[in-house]
């Protein structure tokens, strides 16, 4: 067995690619990945629809905009958006930051992505699992094709509200009936073109695990360094 830490902890979300189109066996090898991932019951009820049509990624591109436009003019109306970016200290940079968000724009860049896989979860197969099993297989492809040296990010927002939801499934057309497909995200995949040294800081372990109760921050069972020492 290898050990995977390396490469889930070196991933990150890109957004930016070169135009370099992905090799289909590369494609086939972050389905597969999504295949593998765990699933309530094995039931399996993932689909996938590879998109590399530039027309279906403008119109996916457009889509996006629009969805994270609504979103984000309403984060910014709330002043949540300007508490966001207050360490922007260039008021000029800071502005522009700000309108790259709230039009949306922030959200266009999967019509550069040479490939979108969208993801999408069966209803109709009678589990109640579906969001969390496609959540894992999503996770799956990030990762394989990050370990292959693409860049991939998690889209959401576009999906998020039940109409923009429709019309995505319309543009790929996927049935639209409310308890048939769910759209749970599409993911961004190319050569990377973002040049982001380091991985997006994370909480350490210490904040977020307790040990055998609520609260508890050590273990008993831990080793200590001296019992390691005397074995
Ligand atoms: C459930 C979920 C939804 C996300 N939705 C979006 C999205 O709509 N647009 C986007 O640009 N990134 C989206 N992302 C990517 C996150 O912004 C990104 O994972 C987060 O900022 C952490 O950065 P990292 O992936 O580089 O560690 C989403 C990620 C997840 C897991």
């Amino acid at each position: 067995m290898h050990d995977i830490l390396d490469v889930i902890t070196s991933r990150k979300s890109i957004r930016r690619y070169k135009w370099d189109p992905i090799p289909t066996e590369m494609i086939q090898k972050v389905l597969e990945a999504a295949r593998w991932a765990p699933t309530g019951e094995n039931y399996q009820p993932w689909r996938f629809i590879v998109i590399q049509d530039q027309e279906t990624r403008n119109k996916i591109g457009d889509l996006s905009k629009l969805g994270s436009g609504k979103r984000m003019t309403a984060w910014y109306c709330m002043g949540h958006m300007q508490k966001r970016f207050e360490k922007i200290e260039d008021k000029k940079k800071r502005q522009e930051v700000l309108r790259f968000m709230y039009s949306g724009e922030v959200s266009e860049f999967c019509k550069q992505a040479p490939v979108i896989i969208a993801v999408i979860g069966d209803l109709q197969v009678g589990s109640v699992d579906v969001p969390y099993d496609l959540c894992a297989a999503a996770e799956n492809i990030l990762l394989e094709a990050h370990s292959l040296g693409l860049g991939g990010c998690w889209v959401h927002g576009p999906v998020a509200a039940t109409r923009d939801a429709i019309k995505f499934k319309e543009i790929l057309g996927i049935p639209t009936g409310m308890n048939e497909f769910k759209v749970i995200c599409y993911i961004a995949l190319g050569w990377p073109q973002e040049q982001r040294k380091h991985p997006r800081p994370k909480y350490p372990l210490e904040d977020l695990v307790y040990w055998e109760r609520w609260g508890n921050k050590e273990s008993i069972y831990a080793e200590s360094l001296a019992d390691k020492e005397n074995v």
